[in-house]
């Protein structure tokens, strides 16, 4: 089986690179990335060194160069990770996330089509449905919630799982969409929540929390995520949507707090800031459908994940360092850029 991940040398395609490799270790795992600032190929240099593993410098909404992937790879599975994936990015400047989210889709779909694949998996996201009050905790986002958007970022998420739908009920491509909460671990750029307040934290930075830190996110570690969509290309039904998620809803301040108790700092770190334009409240998972036909469960509880996951940071310090000093940007050319 030859598997197209594109957007591997992200923080969640990355994580399922190393799961797939791990696992399966007689499948050819080919990545498309174009190393935005978001990618770090120093994350893949480890899959680099194995020989089940191919990477491609390549936009996804190059057409052409995806064609010439396609055709000589051949790949039998698609998951597309690749996106521009951070909501701040989006409220200042949307067009890039309509090009990739959107236009990379489509791209990557009429690839499928043109060469045949057995599934294309479209890795998306619980902010599609926009969000919940607080003061509802009896409400979940199931497959069933209608779309309702909040940032550039959700609402060019949104329309790509339309055009992945219409692909499939219009010209019959085998398509699964996967709608997963906030994740957290390693190789997160820290521009997110939990790895910008760690990294802060280390730093002894100011840790900006907007509004007043009363925001609820649904927390997953993401070697879950990543188990999860290894079952929906598997055993997932065509044609479907599975939410996943693991009920384990926390308040921004909250994780701020773990974060400085875990590293002996200060709370007086924390900084309260401008609020996020249209900020979204509250967001819950429902994972019923994904638990009952698939059999899929998350596995690590939020206090050993957060632990696992600040002590990786502390291990890696190399690694967020050469991001904060804009050094990681050129590690492509460095290792790999005559080949
Ligand atoms: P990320 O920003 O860490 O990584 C995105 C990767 O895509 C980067 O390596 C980047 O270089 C690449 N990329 C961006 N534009 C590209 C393009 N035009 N062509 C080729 N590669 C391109 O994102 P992430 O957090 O790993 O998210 C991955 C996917 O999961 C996204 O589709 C996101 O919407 C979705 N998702 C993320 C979360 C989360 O908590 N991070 C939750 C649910 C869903
Ligand atoms: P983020 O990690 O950007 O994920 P998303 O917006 O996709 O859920 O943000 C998680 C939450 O943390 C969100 O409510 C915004 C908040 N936040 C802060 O309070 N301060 C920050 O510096 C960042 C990046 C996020």
């Amino acid at each position: 089986m030859t598997i197209l991940v594109t957007g591997g040398a992200g923080f969640i395609g990355s994580n399922f690179v190393y799961h797939m490799l791990g696992k399966y270790s007689d499948y050819k795992i080919l990545c498309v990335d174009c190393l935005t600032y978001a990618g770090n190929m120093s994350t893949l240099a480890e899959a680099m060194k194995n020989p089940n593993f191919k990477f491609f410098k390549t936009n996804i909404c190059d057409r052409k160069a995806i064609y010439e992937i396609f055709e000589t790879e051949k790949p039998d599975v698609v998951v597309n990770f690749a996106a521009e994936s951070h909501v701040d990015r989006s409220i200042d400047n949307p067009e890039v996330f309509l090009q990739t989210n959107i236009l990379g889709t489509q791209v990557l779909m009429d690839a499928c089509r043109k060469y045949g694949i057995t599934r294309y998996h479209q890795v998306s996201t619980d902010e599609v449905y926009g969000d919940l009050p607080l003061d509802r905790p009896d409400l979940f986002f199931t497959e069933e919630t209608p779309i309702h958007t909040s940032s550039p970022y959700s609402a060019s998420k949104a329309s790509a799982d339309l055009l992945v739908q219409a692909y499939n009920r219009t010209f019959g491509l085998p398509v699964t969409i996967s709608r997963c909460s906030n994740n957290y671990g390693s190789y997160h750029f820290p521009e997110k929540l939990i790895p910008l307040m760690i990294v802060n934290a280390l730093n002894d930075k100011p840790l900006p929390v907007y509004g007043e830190g009363l925001n609820v996110r649904d927390w997953l570690y993401v070697e879950d995520h990543c188990k999860a969509i290894d079952l929906i290309i598997h055993k997932g039904h065509v044609g479907e949507v599975y939410n996943i998620g693991g009920h384990n809803e926390m308040r921004n301040i909250d994780i701020v707090k773990i974060i400085c108790k875990a590293l002996d700092k200060p709370e007086s770190l924390i900084t309260y800031v401008t609020d996020r334009k249209g900020h979204d409240m509250r967001y819950a998972i429902d994972p019923t459908k994904i638990h009952d036909e698939l059999g899929w469960l998350p596995e690590t509880k939020f206090a050993d994940g957060i632990q696992k996951t600040i002590q990786w940071y502390l291990d890696n310090k190399g690694w967020w360092e050469t991001i904060i000093s804009g050094e990681y940007q050129n590690y492509y050319e460095k290792m790999y850029g005559n080949r």
